[in-house]
C-alpha cells in the first residue's frame, strides 16, 4: 500500500491524541452509549484525519459549555472558533426562527433584505477602505474567492503564504495552506505558484533565533521572518498576493512591526495582502478585526466560522472597492451566497460581537492607494 492509502492517522499534527493516557481515559470514561455512537460514526463516515474516528459525543452546546453524553460539562476554549457569542445565543436563535418564517431562501439573481443588510453592516464595521463583499458557505470557499479575485485583479497567479498555515480544505486553500495533512499523501498536484515561507513564530523560531519567554529578541533576529517575505516577493517578481492569518490561530502573535513591513513589501512588489481572519475576526481578539491591532489594512479580508454565530455556515470576503474588477467572470456564485437565513444569522452575530469589541483605532500610517497591476485577463 502506498503512503497515501495508509490507515494510521498522521502523527505530525492535529488534535488526534494517540497517547496511552488518552486510551486509558477513554477506557475509564467512554460509556456504553457513547461507545456505540462512536462505532456507528466510524461505520458510516468516510474516515479522515482530524474528524473520524471521533473522541467522544456531544449532546448539548450552550454558552461557553459543551456537554457529553454522560453529562460531563466542558468549558469549550476551542469551539472550532465558531462560538464567539456563545453556543445557542437566544437572540440569534430567535432571529433565525423569525427569518425562516419570513423568507427561508432567495434564489440566485434575486437579492433580499438580510443579504443587503449584512453587506452594509460588514462594510460599516470593516477597516476602511474595505468596501465590497461576497458571501460563501464556508471559510475554504471564501478563500477560493479571495485567491481568484487576486489573480483577476493583478493578472498574476503566484501566492506567498506560510508553512504550517491552514486556510481550508479546497484545492486553492490547501495550496496556500502549509499543513501536510491537507497537501501530502496523494492529494496533489496543487496550484502552481503557491510559494511558502517559514512563518513568524517567536517561540521556537523556525529560523533558529532565540526568544525571551516566547517574545522576540529583535536586536538578534532583525525580524528575518518579514524579510523573507520581501525576499521571495522580490525574487519571484510577479506574485499576486500574500495570504496569511494576521495572528495565527495556533496561536502565534507576529513580532511588533511585522505586518507593517509585509504591507510595505507587498506594496513595493505590486502584490495584494489577503488576511484570513476566519478564526480570529469578529471580536475574538478584543477588536472587531485582528488587522486593527497592527494598523495595517489588507486588500482583502476573509471572515467565516463565528460569522454564522456557531449555528449556521456562512463566510465573507471584504475587499477594497477598486478590486471590483471581476464582473465578467464568476468568483463564487455559491447556491447559498445570499441565503436570507444564514445572512440573518451573520447580521445578528456581527451586531452582537460589535457591541463588545473595542472601538477601531485609526491607522497611523495611511496607504495611498491599492497598487494593483493591470489585469492581463481584461
Ligand atoms: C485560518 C483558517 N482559515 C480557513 C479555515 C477554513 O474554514 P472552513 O472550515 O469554514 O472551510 C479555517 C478553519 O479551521 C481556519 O482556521
Amino acid at each position: 500500500m502506498n503512503d497515501s492509502r495508509r490507515k494510521e492517522p498522521h502523527r505530525a499534527e492535529g488534535d488526534v491524541n494517540l497517547s496511552a493516557r488518552r486510551k486509558a481515559w477513554a477506557a475509564r470514561h467512554v460509556d456504553a452509549e457513547t461507545r456505540a455512537m462512536l462505532d456507528e460514526d466510524a461505520r458510516y463516515f468516510l474516515h479522515q484525519s482530524l474528524s473520524t474516528p471521533c473522541l467522544a459525543a456531544v449532546r448539548k452546546a450552550e454558552g461557553i459549555w459543551i456537554e457529553d453524553m454522560a453529562g460531563r460539562r466542558y468549558m469549550d476554549f476551542h469551539g472550532n472558533n465558531v462560538h464567539h457569542i456563545g453556543y445557542g445565543h437566544p437572540r440569534l436563535i430567535a432571529a433565525i426562527k423569525r427569518q425562516m418564517d419570513e423568507l427561508p431562501f432567495a434564489p440566485r439573481r434575486f437579492t433580499a433584505e438580510p443579504a443587503i443588510a449584512l453587506a452594509r453592516k460588514l462594510v460599516a464595521l470593516a477597516p476602511k477602505p474595505l468596501g465590497k463583499v461576497l458571501f460563501a458557505t464556508g471559510g475554504s470557499d471564501a478563500i477560493e474567492i479571495a485567491l481568484k479575485l487576486a489573480r483577476v485583479a493583478t493578472g498574476r497567479f503566484k501566492t506567498v503564504s506560510f508553512w504550517d498555515a491552514f486556510h481550508g480544505a479546497g484545492f486553492g486553500a490547501s495550496s496556500v495552506g502549509g499543513e501536510s495533512l491537507f497537501r501530502a499523501g496523494g492529494i496533489g498536484p496543487l496550484l502552481p505558484g503557491s510559494e511558502h515561507v517559514a512563518p513568524f513564530a517567536c517561540y521556537r523560531c523556525p529560523y533558529g533565533y532565540p526568544s525571551r519567554d516566547g517574545k522576540p529578541i529583535l536586536e538578534q533576529c532583525r525580524m528575518v521572518c518579514a524579510d523573507f517575505v520581501r525576499y521571495v516577493l522580490d525574487k519571484e517578481g510577479d506574485v499576486a498576493a500574500v495570504i496569511a492569518e494576521p495572528v495565527r490561530a495556533v496561536p502565534y502573535l507576529p513580532p511588533p512591526g511585522f505586518w507593517q513591513a509585509v504591507r510595505q513589501a507587498c506594496d513595493a512588489a505590486g502584490a495584494l495582502l489577503i488576511f484570513d481572519e476566519i478564526p480570529n475576526g469578529l471580536g475574538k481578539t478584543g477588536r472587531m478585526f485582528t488587522a486593527e491591532h497592527f494598523d495595517v489594512v489588507p486588500d482583502i479580508l476573509v471572515l467565516g466560522k463565528a460569522l454564522g454565530g456557531g449555528i449556521l455556515p456562512i463566510a465573507a470576503v471584504i475587499a477594497r472597492p477598486e478590486l471590483d474588477v471581476a464582473g465578467h467572470i464568476a468568483l463564487g456564485h455559491y447556491t447559498h451566497e445570499k441565503n436570507p437565513v444564514t445572512c440573518r444569522a451573520a447580521l445578528t452575530t456581527a451586531s452582537t460581537s460589535s457591541r463588545t469589541a473595542r472601538p477601531r483605532r485609526r491607522p497611523s500610517t495611511r496607504r495611498k492607494r491599492c497598487s494593483i497591476a493591470p489585469s492581463k485577463k481584461g
